[in-house]
């Protein structure tokens, strides 16, 4: 395995990821690991990543120099690469020039199997940095150069130390994964066995060996996450495992249907389908407030899982589809807390209430590779490949009161937004696409009559991670026949709109 000492890299996860890619395991741990955790996790390679602090800084994170004598090889990446230069006896300073974007590479040394190995001589690197490396520590040389900065890339090939100042791990150094090829494989000496097939092996196992012959609970939603965990932990402990399905009656068209005809019919799992509807009608009857429909709508979920989960006899364990970036930024020391802009509805606060411990099986993997396990274990690209669907649903899409006469309107011109968009092969090039029902009415002409009725809007965004998103650039001629769909098919919607606001400032969802 490969461990990543995380300095605060806006990259760092993009390490983890390419490393992975390279079908190897990599652990990412905060500065402040114990030098004896450190070994007990027996790495190949050590990756200290990159980050916003100076190392002349009084409060710059350090990891324990007992690395250094460990004799395991280190990349240092940026900051990472400063801080072994720190702490071995070289020189860091403040350049005069601060460094940022594409650079030229010139490699001067890739003639000794080393991190450069088979890369052209002169290729692009990205460079994001305010700081340089002023003295070498003994034992190190340059192995490439940049028009601005002399001290690129470094290396001790004696102790196996490589230091790059650019960032191998984004897509704009072209040659970025060759070089963490290299760092793995001839140097490291790592082999290629992070496979899903292996991860579901090792899995299905710890699973096993953690549940012994209790039970576990799970909230299953349909979505990627919550499904891909449901179909793991069915392959380790079969029925064991109970998955309790909440209809909470926001839901998309057919969506429960679909979800039970799946996972319980076709791939026989055990499962509580809790109809609610009517609960969280009545809990949301009158309320127009956004966070207090998101506030109801959580609490009214907690309590009718948590009945549901009782009804379950000899239950120890409660399952979640946590991921690992959610593992890493909960315990980052460089997140700090940041404002509530919406609440978000999950199951977070139901172990403590229900005393149940907690099975995260896919709590070391990141998106990607829960769409592949997904597939591993049986289920089609339609599931795997799904847009995310908040927790409240179709509830923080209509705007204002929530009512059982507008989420009927709501499910049905989303529904032909969903057709319209899957047909025009956009759905999986969208982080997401739906349609907002607004509380406004406007005066329309049909036949000869006049109408005067609700406006829907149409949201589609692209986005990496929901952090930031743009909105999509559809064709006009798929706006206008999903407009055109919608106005015909759904009775009271006379007028569509589509939404051309980015995030941010604005949000995803409206509300
Ligand atoms: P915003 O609207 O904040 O949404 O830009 C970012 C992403 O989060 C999803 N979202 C939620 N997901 N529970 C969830 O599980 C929620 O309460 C929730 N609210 C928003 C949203 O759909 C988008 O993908």
């Amino acid at each position: 395995m490969i461990l990543i000492i995380d300095f605060g890299s806006q990259y760092n996860q993009l390490i983890a990821r390419r490393v992975r890619e390279l079908e190897v395991y990599c652990q990412i741990e905060p500065p402040d690991i114990a030098l004896d955790a450190i070994k007990a996790l027996k790495p190949e390679g050590i990756i200290l990543s990159g980050g916003p602090a100076s190392i002349y800084e009084p409060n710059s994170p350090r990891v324990d120099k007992g690395i250094f004598e460990l004799g395991i090889p280190i990349l240092g990446i940026c900051y990472g690469l400063q801080y072994m230069v720190d702490c071995l006896g070289g020189k860091v300073i403040r350049s005069a020039k601060r460094e940022y974007g594409f650079a030229e590479l010139h490699v001067i040394r890739r003639d000794r199997g080393g991190i450069f190995s088979e890369v052209a001589e002169d290729t692009r690197c990205w460079m994001s940095h305010g700081d340089t490396i002023d003295q070498l520590p003994s034992g190190f040389e340059i192995t490439a150069e940049t028009a601005n900065t002399r001290v690129a890339a470094v290396e001790d090939p004696k102790r196996r130390f490589y230091g790059l100042q650019f960032h191998p791990e984004v897509v704009h150094t072209p040659e970025g994964k060759k070089m963490l090829e290299n760092f793995l494989f001839p140097v490291c000496g790592c082999q290629k066995s992070w496979t899903m097939a292996s991860f579901v092996r090792n899995s299905v196992e710890e699973i096993r060996s953690t549940v012994g012959d209790r039970r576990v609970v799970l909230g299953l939603s349909g979505g990627v996450d919550s499904s891909v965990a449901a179909m793991l932990l069915h392959q380790a402990i079969g029925n064991q495992l109970t998955s309790v399905f909440v209809d909470n009656g926001l839901l998309r068209q057919d969506e429960a249907e679909k979800v039970l005809a799946l996972f319980k019919r076709h791939f026989h799992m055990n499962i509580r389908f809790a109809r609610a509807r009517a609960q969280f009608l009545a809990a949301l009857k009158g309320v127009e407030d956004p966070e207090r429909k998101r506030k109801i709508i959580g609490r009214v979920f907690i309590e009718v899982f948590d009945s549901e989960a009782r009804k379950i006899k000899n239950v120890d364990f409660l399952a979640q589809g946590t991921l690992y970036p959610d593992v890493i930024e909960s315990r980052s020391a460089f997140g700090g807390p940041s404002a509530v802009i919406k609440s978000h509805h999950n199951v977070g606060g139901l172990p403590r209430r229900m005393k149940l411990k907690l099975v995260e099986p896919l709590k070391h993997l990141f998106k990607d590779e829960v769409r592949l396990l997904g597939k591993e274990l049986g289920l089609s690209d339609d599931m795997i490949w799904r847009q995310p669907f908040p927790g409240p649903g179709l509830g923080i899409r209509i705007i204002g009161e929530v009512t059982a006469k507008r989420l009927a309107l709501l499910r049905k011109a989303d529904a032909i937004l969903l057709e319209e968009i899957k047909a025009a092969d956009y759905y999986r090039r969208l982080w997401q696409s739906f349609v907002v029902l607004l509380p406004l009415k406007s005066v329309g002409i049909m036949g000869d009559q006049r109408t005067y009725e609700n406006i829907a809007a149409i949201r589609a965004v692209t986005s990496d991670d929901a952090m930031t998103a743009d909105w999509a650039r559809l064709p006009h001629e798929l706006l206008g026949s999903i407009a055109n769909r919608i106005i015909n098919e759904v009775r009271g919607i006379n007028r569509v709109v589509y939404d051309i606001s980015s995030k941010p400032p604005s949000t995803i969802e409206w509300e």
